[in-house]
Order: C-alpha cells, then structure tokens, then sequence
C-alpha cells in the first residue's frame, strides 16, 4: 500500500511506497527536499511531521541527525511512511537552494572512454553526500591554489559515485596528470555544486540537449534525471 505526502506550504504532493524513505520517494518524483549524506548523520533532511506517522530505527541516528530528532524533528532520508502524511520541510527548488561543500573525496574507478576521455568516479566520506542539480558541476582544488571545473556526468539519485568526464587536451596540465599521473585511491578535495546550467524541471517546453565530446557529460546527468522522474516533457538529445 503507498501513501500521499503532502507538503502544504508548497502545495506539493507525492507517493511512498512502504519500502522507500520519504527523502527517496520525493526525489524519484522531482521534489527537491534537502540532504547532505541519506545514511542518518548529518540532519540535512530533518523536517516535521504535521500530521500522519513514519516510522524507523532512531537507535541508529547518528550526531546532528541525532540531536534533530531529540529536537522533535523527523529525518527524512531515514523515516518510511506508515500512514499518508503532511509535513513541512525546506524545499530545494533551485541551484542556490543548495549548499555549497568543500569535500575530499577518493578516486574510486578510473575508465578511458575513449583514447583521450577518462571517466573518473569519486568517492566522498561515508558521511557525506553531494545535492546537486543535474547539469550542473564541481571544481578540483589543487594543492597549488588552482582550480579545474568538471561537470558531473551522473544524475542526482545515483550518487554513490560521482562520475566524471575529462578529456586530455594537449599542453593541459591536468589532463596530463590525469592520464599520466593519478592513479585509483587518490584523494583530492572538490568543492561543488556550483553553475547555474540544469534542467529547469518547472518549465512546460521541450528539451533540446547538444553537446560535443565531453560536453555530453552534463547532458548525461540531465537525462538519467529526466529518465529517473520520468519527466513528461519532448526531450531532444
Ligand atoms: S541526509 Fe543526513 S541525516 Fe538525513
């Protein structure tokens, strides 16, 4: 049996299903509540339950998630619904919604795509997960001060990885050290989501995506998103 969630100062609505967190069933039907790691220890996702009950393990909250629920709030990347609910929560509507982190992260995978593309896949702290609008992309900060900007090429539910496309341009320096230097279990430190370029999931026209070589990475992103809402829009590639 699923249940209707209703956020009245939105007017939002949507369906969870018994065995899918709240955070989990909004995100799957482009509502854009908040999180910052779905595993029950930052409080991200704290909200209130107006009316209705959810239920799961607070035995396992962890630091702030912890000290939210003692606060009477209810962790949504944790709590399933067990009845159909009202609740209040800071929606995630747009890019400047999202928080902005400096995170390091592991260099978990590393692919070549094609002879002058490397997929990258990073990995962040278990504690840790990375809101982001899809299109939209991060920055490596370099231990000399610099910066290098990468789109993330995986859409925002399927963010166990965060998957990269970098091509080695000739004479770039990091595209030199990508290929030639860096190896799996690196750790770097990323800053992110950043960029105003995502699909506008609000908008009624049609989609045209176009892009060249790794500039399809971004558009990747957009089309697992539009895939995983299942966006009811002409979509364009
Ligand atoms: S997203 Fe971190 S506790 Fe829910």
């Amino acid at each position: 049996m699923s249940f209707k969630i209703r956020v009245p100062a939105s007017g939002h609505e949507f369906i969870a299903e018994p065995d899918e967190t709240i955070l989990e069933a909004a995100l799957r039907q482009g509502i854009g509540l908040p999180y910052g790691c779905r595993n029950g220890a930052c409080g991200k996702c704290a909200g209130e339950v107006i009316s209705g009950k959810t239920a799961y393990d607070t035995g396992a909250l962890r630091a702030s998630a912890k000290q939210e629920h003692e606060a009477g709030k209810t962790l949504f990347c944790q709590a399933c619904a067990v009845s159909d609910l009202a609740i209040e929560v800071r929606e995630v509507v747009k890019n400047t919604d999202i928080e902005i982190k400096t995170l390091p992260c592991r260099v978990e995978k590393m692919n070549l795509l094609t002879h002058d593309v490397m997929k990258l896949q990073l990995k962040l702290p278990e504690t840790e997960r990375l809101q982001f609008m899809a299109g939209q992309y991060l920055e490596f900060l370099l231990k000399d001060g610099k910066r290098r900007a990468f789109s993330i090429a995986n859409a925002p539910h399927d963010d166990e990885y965060i998957e990269l496309h970098i091509r080695h341009v000739p004479d770039g320096h990091f595209g030199d050290y990508v290929f030639d230097g860096l190896k799996e279990k690196t750790l770097m430190r990323i800053e992110g989501p950043l960029g105003s370029y995502f699909l506008r999931e609000d908008s009624q026209c049609p989609v045209i995506l176009m892009g060249g070589g790794t500039g399809y990475a971004p558009l990747k992103g957009m089309l697992e998103h539009a895939f995983h809402i299942k966006l009811d829009r002409p979509v364009h590639l």
